[in-house]
């Protein structure tokens, strides 16, 4: 069937969009296990970029999962599934020229490159929120490491599913070393030097 949809190629260009705001577009990929601070992180670059007059989008593993990807478990075929429609969603919204902040478990290494493939490897920036899990676990925030070890959800990342570390993240946060205002300024500064257009 796809070899009989031909992409239409519209008047308004990417380039423009991008111009009209005043910074390119950009994904910045958050991977980390559950309660490691990758949602409270995002949520506070977002503040400081639209302070910024930075124009932004903020997707999330929770919220997405209620819509978009209602119909998708935690098995390793959906949890790829789950990086992938991301990673286009992700995709048409740098096209439309946004600075997307992307709050994912993202386990596996290989769905994160597929992430890179899709949206172009200059257009993302990789934060590795690597809080020990005995620290994610002592949190709790949602309870459900304490459901996990009781046997109450499988496949729960870091207790009876792998959790893939990335090799080389542009940006690393250990949660018990940084405050949420450091971990903002260290991901702040790297993403300023992508997005800024030359006038
Ligand atoms: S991912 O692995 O497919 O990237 P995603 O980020 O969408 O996961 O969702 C993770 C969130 O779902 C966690 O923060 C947690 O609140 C919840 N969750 C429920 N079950 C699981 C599970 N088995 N493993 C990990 N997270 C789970």
């Amino acid at each position: 069937m796809e070899e009989n949809v031909i992409p239409h190629n519209f008047s308004v260009s990417q380039q423009q969009r991008s111009e009209l705001k005043k910074h390119k577009p950009l994904l910045v990929w958050f991977t980390g296990l559950s309660g490691s601070g990758k949602s409270t992180i995002a949520n506070a670059l977002e503040k400081a970029l639209f302070a910024k007059n930075i124009h932004t989008y903020l997707l999330d593993g929770d919220n997405v999962r209620k819509g978009l990807n209602n119909n998708l478990s935690f098995s390793q075929e959906d949890r790829t599934e789950n990086i992938r429609r991301i990673a286009e969603v992700s995709n048409l919204m740098i096209d439309a020229g946004l600075v997307v902040l992307a709050s994912f478990v993202s386990p596996y290494r290989e769905d994160r490159e597929n992430v890179k493939r899709i949206v172009g490897y200059q257009n993302l920036v990789e934060v590795f929120v690597n809080t020990p899990i005995a620290e994610c676990e002592r949190r709790d925030v949602k309870g459900l490491y304490a459901k996990a070890r009781a046997g109450e959800i499988q496949n729960f990342t870091g207790v009876n599913a792998p959790y893939e570390a990335p090799m080389a993240p542009d940006v690393e946060i250990d949660t018990t070393m940084f405050s949420v205002e450091e971990a903002v300024s260290l991901i702040l500064d790297e993403i300023e030097k992508r997005i800024k257009r030359k006038e």
